[in-house]
């Protein structure tokens, strides 16, 4: 099956893209290679780098696709504060851009990337689909349009949408050296470098880390669920369990075997306090759960730093 996989050169996408290639999919990648690289594409995927909002561009690359992966994105939420116009066109138009294009090439059904930021910390944790939404920066509101019109493509043109709204995911390939890298890469790599870690207030602020495996497996049942059960739906895909920054950190000095103190600074102003998912809804309708525990997946992630 022919499949377009959007932002496949990125730590969660081209993961993705390594499984759809197992599963001997003829997997096409479309990046723009602004956080992705062109070497974590698997050399059997055909990699067209464009811009996700360049409607041309999407058309050509989602022709004969049955499905599409859309996972193209500017991910940091601070970017998103001091960019809002250009982290909308990418997210907002980008996937209108991508619906568009699925819908003219008549693909089946869209997999696209939500974020547990929609939920902006208001509602009580675990955090079931159903909570209310309070989107607290740019890149929240563009991945609740998202949402939206990936439900409204559903609901007009009958393209298959399935939503995935994902949690702190963390695993191989995601990398410490961006100025919006996310927290479980840059622990690792001031501890391996000796450094203290940089904990932004108490360090009591939790999150739903998520092994990227789970993640992955999140998106192959997406495509995989009947679409009576999902289609023009939102589903959390989350490990489901709730972990302080201190709590990882002292599991990440265990397996690097190190007893660094952190470096409190001031708290990051918009930081939700807690996320939790209830991903009920993604196990009775996608049959999925995570099976990677928090402890394992972080000594995986590990050893590919150390690899
Ligand atoms: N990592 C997480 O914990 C997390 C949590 C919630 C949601 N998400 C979402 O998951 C998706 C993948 O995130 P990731 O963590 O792999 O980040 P990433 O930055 O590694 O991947 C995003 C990819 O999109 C590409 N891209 C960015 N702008 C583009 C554009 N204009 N045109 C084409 N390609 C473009 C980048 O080059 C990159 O390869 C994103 O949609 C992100 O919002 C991630």
């Amino acid at each position: 099956m022919r499949v377009l996989v959007t932002g496949g050169a990125g730590f969660i996408g081209s993961n993705l893209v390594d499984a759809l290639v197992a599963r001997d999919h003829d997997v096409v990648v479309l990046d723009d290679l602004t956080t992705g690289y062109a070497e974590n594409v698997h050399p059997d995927a055909r990699l067209v780098v464009a811009d996700v909002a360049d409607a041309e561009a999407v058309a050509a690359a989602a022709a004969g696709a049955e499905t599409v992966f859309h996972l193209a994105a500017s991910r940091a939420v601070l970017r998103s504060v001091q960019q809002p116009l250009a982290t909308d066109r990418t997210n907002t138009a980008g996937t209108l851009t991508v619906l568009e294009a699925a819908r003219q090439a008549g693909a089946r059904r869209v997999i696209s990337t939500s974020s547990s930021s929609v939920y902006g910390g208001v509602a009580p944790t675990p955090t079931p689909e159903t909570a209310p939404v309070h989107p607290r920066s740019p890149y929240a509101v563009s991945k609740l349009a998202g949402e939206h019109y990936a439900r409204v493509y559903w609901e007009l043109h009958g393209l298959e949408t399935v939503a995935l709204r994902l949690f702190n995911v963390f695993g191989p390939r995601q990398r410490p050296d961006s100025a919006y890298a996310a927290v479980i890469p840059l622990f690792v790599d001031a501890l391996r470098s000796g450094d203290a870690p940089e904990v932004h207030g108490d360090g009591l602020q939790s999150r739903d880390f998520t092994y990227i495996d789970d993640t992955v497996a999140g998106y192959l049942a997406a495509a995989a669920a009947p679409a009576e059960r999902c289609a023009g739906k939102v589903y959390n895909i989350a490990g489901g369990a709730e972990h302080s920054l201190l709590d990882l950190l002292d599991a990440l000095q265990r397996i690097l075997g190190t007893a660094i103190a952190p470096l409190h600074t001031d708290p990051r102003p918009g930081d939700v306090r807690r996320s939790c998912a209830d991903a009920t809804a993604a196990r009775q309708d996608l049959e999925w759960s995570a099976r990677v525990g928090f402890e394992d997946g972080l000594e995986r992630t590990v050893a590919w730093f150390t690899r």
